[in-house]
């Protein structure tokens, strides 16, 4: 479906009733990443999937954007659609919006599952392969940028053996628009330090990441979950920084178990 929200036409789809969740994707993917959770949900809850500015059916425009705007969509369409609180689920650069997202409009969030993100900000390093991997998506276009992150992005246990998924992933970053993954790169490395923000956090959080992720590893999982009081942590195993995909039964599970936990 599409929706046209703060000037922009967003795609995103919103299937089932009951608790709201609303799935934030990652970067430079789409909302089609997160089809297994769908699936797997959908019969109990209330799941709503968009595509965040500048990504799948959502419009892109080449603009210097903060993620707070990005967060401010959520906002709209959440608003839109009439929903008062929705479980956030963010994984990496969703995981970013998802932190934008709360330093706002906390009362908007019913609990936060933050799945291979960070909390801290960009390190001088990191900022400097947002440069490099912008110049590479305007030059060599999004296959370019799909070579460049599959290794970044899949564990080496789906690296080896899921030719398949990587398949998959490769797709999904092919059909994403270069302006997208530009401004993008722009806004990340903007985005501010989550870290202070963590003691403040008072809905229900859980922390996953894939034991084989090295994008935001298990340290960074690790200072997140003790930076918020009563946060669950959970490793997912043969899984890297895509772990939704690459292990979707634990993922789900884990999914379930921490909604069943909020008594939802
Ligand atoms: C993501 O998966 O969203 C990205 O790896 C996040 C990042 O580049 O910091």
């Amino acid at each position: 479906m599409k929706i046209t929200l703060n000037g922009l036409t967003i795609g995103y789809d919103d299937q089932g009733s009951g608790t709201p969740l609303m799935f934030l994707h990652a970067f430079p993917l789409n909302r089609s990443m997160w089809g297994d959770q769908v699936t797997a949900l959908a019969h109990r809850f209330r799941v709503i999937t968009m595509d965040l500015r500048g990504h799948g059916e959502s419009d892109a425009l080449l603009w210097h954007f903060s993620l707070e705007q990005y967060a401010d969509d959520v906002a709209a369409l959440i608003n839109q659609l009439s929903i008062d609180r929705a479980v956030l689920i963010g994984l990496s650069m969703g995981g970013y919006i998802a932190f934008a997202f709360y330093r706002k409009y906390p009362d908007r969030v019913r609990a936060l599952v933050l799945a291979d993100t960070r909390a801290a900000a960009d390190t001088v390093e990191s900022r400097a392969g947002r440069v490099a991997l912008a110049q590479t998506a305007f030059r060599h276009g999004a296959g370019a940028v799909a070579d460049l992150m599959l290794p970044k992005l899949l564990g080496a246990t789906s690296l080896e053996r899921r030719a398949d998924l990587a398949a998959k992933v490769r797709h999904i970053i092919s059909g994403n628009d270069i302006c997208g993954m530009i401004v993008d790169s722009m806004a990340m490395a903007d985005r501010p330090d989550s870290r202070s923000l963590l003691p403040t956090i008072t809905v229900p959080t859980m922390v996953l990441v894939g034991e084989e992720d090295h994008t935001t590893p298990l340290t960074e999982a690790q200072a997140m979950a003790a930076g918020i009081p009563g946060t669950k942590l959970v490793v997912i195993p043969g899984a890297g920084h895509l772990s939704n995909l690459e292990q979707p039964e634990a993922f789900n599970e884990a999914l379930h178990r921490f909604l069943e936990e909020l008594g939802e």
